[in-house]
């Protein structure tokens, strides 16, 4: 076999070696704070975008947690995020709630890209708090909400838009959740620690999709009811609420944590003029105990003039949508369509229910 001359084998190296620099500088460095149940969910969609970003550690005080995220990713495990901020770009931070707002301002004052999880903060003090410090570090900060960034719910929104249904009067929410176990750890059953009860913690799912769809809220206009279903939680395991949309729409959602047996994990309902569009999201597994692993059947019906089924597919609860559009806003210096400030007006209004 022939031997590469050595100004060719130079060539070749320097070649391949400003193609690794490229490739090394170009993705970025992420540290995963927060090592819990949702932890696998996003380490799988970071897995699928490998080719844009390295995971460099995974950090949380129980080493037990840290050790099983950082392995399922190359990664390496930390005590203390704090001890890692120096060798990454970006965080993507999973705690719990009363820790939103400590965990993202010291990041975003230390000059990282955030992912924030749901919701912003546990007040609006704290969440103008995490939009100022974000303004100030001029770096990507987006609050994870991910439903509005599933190829469903954006087709939702496109049939509603086309104007084919005609005029949208009523948006309908329903999550129905079995989530016993998950409710029994500590930081989950108490109001100070989770925020509120299961419309604070979990409704937003629907709720920020229904705002992006129905536009502006009449302030004021938002009213719920909660109550206990047997979930062992200070807040309300089960929650209906009820607003108005400037533009005359009504909307409803529906949640419980307290399902005997969740059969389908939500459904969203759009009632126009001449037809209505039904979303439905079906675990076809048991999702408390399979996480990341569960299969799902997701599918978007229309009834009217014509029955269709517009979509059918197994996104379920795959957050690698919302983790590209995270990824592509920082590439694009653009503003996250979940940024802090849309994000600040789903506690607002959860807060305004809860005060009345
Ligand atoms: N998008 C969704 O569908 C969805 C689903 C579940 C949870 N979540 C959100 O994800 C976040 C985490 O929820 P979870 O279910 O994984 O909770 P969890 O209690 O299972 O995990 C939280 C983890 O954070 C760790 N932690 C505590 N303090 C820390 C610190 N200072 N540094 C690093 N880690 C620390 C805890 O030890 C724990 O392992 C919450 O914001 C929750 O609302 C979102």
């Amino acid at each position: 076999m022939g031997r590469l001359c050595e100004s060719c084998f130079d060539q070749l190296s320097g070649l391949l070696a400003v193609i690794c620099y490229t490739y090394a500088v170009d993705k970025h460095k992420l540290g995963i704070i927060g090592c819990g149940w949702f932890a696998p969910f996003h380490v799988k969609a970071l897995r699928q975008l490998s080719d844009r970003v390295e995971v460099v550690w995974a950090a949380d005080p129980n080493p037990a947690r840290a050790a099983s995220v950082a392995a399922s990713i190359g990664a390496h495990p930390l005590a203390d995020y704090r001890a890692g901020l120096g060798d990454v770009d970006t965080v993507d931070i999973l705690v719990p709630h009363h820790l939103h707002h400590p965990i993202a301002v010291d990041c975003l004052n230390a000059g990282k890209h955030v992912l924030l999880e749901k919701p912003i903060a546990r007040t609006l003090n704290e969440a103008d708090d995490i939009i100022a410090a974000a303004d100030r570090s001029v770096k990507t900060f987006m609050v994870a909400l991910p439903h509005r960034y599933r190829p469903s719910i954006k087709l939702l929104k496109q049939a509603i838009e086309s104007g084919g249904y005609g005029r949208l009067f009523m948006l309908d929410a329903m999550m129905d959740e079995s989530l016993q176990a998950y409710t029994t750890v500590d930081w989950i059953s108490h109001k100070a620690t989770l925020g509120g009860g299961v419309f604070f913690s979990s409704s937003p799912h629907m709720l920020d999709p229904m705002l992006w769809i129905g536009g502006d809220v009449i302030p004021g206009s938002c009213a719920m009811v909660g109550t206990h279903g047997g979930v062992s939680m200070e807040g309300e395991d089960s929650a209906f609420s009820v607003f108005k949309f400037s533009s005359g729409v009504i909307a409803t959602t529906r949640h419980t944590w307290a399902s005997p047996r969740s059969q389908t994990w939500y459904t969203l309902i759009a009632t126009c003029e001449r037809g209505r569009l039904t979303l439905t999201t079906t675990p076809l597994g048991d999702l408390a105990s399979e996480g990341a692993h569960c299969a799902w059947r997701t599918r978007l019906s229309a009834s009217g003039a014509n029955d269709q089924v517009l979509l059918d597919n197994d996104e379920g609860l795959d957050i690698i949508y919302e983790m590209t559009h995270f990824f592509d806003c920082i590439d694009t210096n653009t503003i996250p369509a979940t940024d802090g400030r849309t994000a600040r007006q789903i506690i607002e209004l959860v807060l305004s229910a809860y005060a009345k």
